[in-house]
């Protein structure tokens, strides 16, 4: 199966999925809106397609894993409508729209992104396609990579580094876990469900750190260089906040270097996982390619 085909078909599950799941909650219909406003405008939904990709190259039907990737889908969702509160990174579009809080107020946003979070665990809980052994595994996964540990810990430090130098070093620390830690949890979900040997999970999580990283450090070059059509976001905003990134700290041929190293150490670990096809690779072809 080819990426160019592979892609869209997760999109369109994993948005159908994730419209199912929400028009299925009892809960008051404005909390619903604001959840669907940000869920369903239409991400990459660049997790989901790694999971599914994960599944899908270590020989398995890709299709057992949609909940967990609409679980991890919800959780980006969420970690994205807080990003953009005027608490944190104050931004006014997101998704080729008005921000969350832009168009429902902040405290409905905070409460959706509150809700998505939540609803989240109850998908991966819940999910019928997995045992419950997987789920119990790809529950300690997802609270793991997105919590204090992970992602929620990445934007605390991502904040504290607004307004002043921080090292190379502690920009990576920023870089891995607001960003890499929930790619590498999305691609260590899909190993859970693919049944990877250790040795596959090992050498796929290294792949995801630097798979992660790499996203990263091109979300950086878009901020500076970007289209607001294509990303659906406005540029300009890191250096607006004066936050610590690759362009930054490096400039932009330096963030491109970077960007390239760390898909040079994404393929020679995923070269290492031998799994079989074409797709992470093809993913990996992306990153450095994306505009938006
Ligand atoms: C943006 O994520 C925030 C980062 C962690 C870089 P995406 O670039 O995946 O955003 P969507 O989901 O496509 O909107
Ligand atoms: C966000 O990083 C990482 C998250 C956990 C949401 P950014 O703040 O750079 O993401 P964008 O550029 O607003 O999408
Ligand atoms: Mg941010
Ligand atoms: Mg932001
Ligand atoms: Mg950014």
């Amino acid at each position: 199966v080819k990426l160019s085909s592979f892609m869209p078909e997760i999109q369109t599950v994993v948005h159908e999925e994730l419209a199912r799941i929400i028009s299925s909650l009892k809960a008051p219909p404005l909390l619903k809106e604001a959840m669907n406003y940000s869920l369903l405008a239409g991400g990459k939904r660049i997790r989901p397609v790694f999971l599914a990709a994960t599944i899908h190259s270590l020989g398995h039907d890709w299709r057992t894993g949609i909940a967990a990737a609409c679980a991890v889908e919800m959780i980006h969702t969420y970690s994205l409508i807080h990003d953009d509160l005027p608490a944190m990174d104050d931004d006014d579009y997101r998704r080729g729209q008005l921000t969350n809080h832009k168009k429902y107020g902040e405290a409905m946003a905070i409460l959706a992104g509150d809700a998505l979070l939540t609803h989240a665990f109850h998908v991966l809980a819940r999910d019928h396609h997995l045992s419950t052994e997987l789920r119990i595994e790809a529950l300690q996964e997802l609270s793991d990579y997105a919590g204090a540990q992970g992602m929620v810990g990445g934007q605390v430090l991502d904040l504290l580094g607004e307004k002043k130098a921080l090292t190379l070093d502690e920009l990576y620390a920023v870089h891995q876990h607001k960003t890499a830690d929930l790619l590498t949890c999305s691609i260590r979900i899909g190993a859970h469900i693919g049944h990877a040997s250790v040795a596959q999970l090992e050498q796929l999580s290294i792949f995801g750190k630097q798979i992660g990283l790499a996203f990263q450090i091109q979300d950086d070059i878009l901020d500076e260089i970007g289209d607001q059509s294509k990303t659906g976001k406005k540029a300009g905003s890191d250096r607006q906040n004066e936050k610590n990134t690759f362009v930054s700290q490096l400039g932009l041929e330096g963030a491109r270097q970077k960007l390239h190293a760390h898909t040079v150490l994404a393929r020679e670990a995923l070269r290492r996982a031998d799994v079989s096809g074409n797709l992470l690779e093809d993913l990996t072809d992306y990153m450095i390619t994306r505009d938006r």
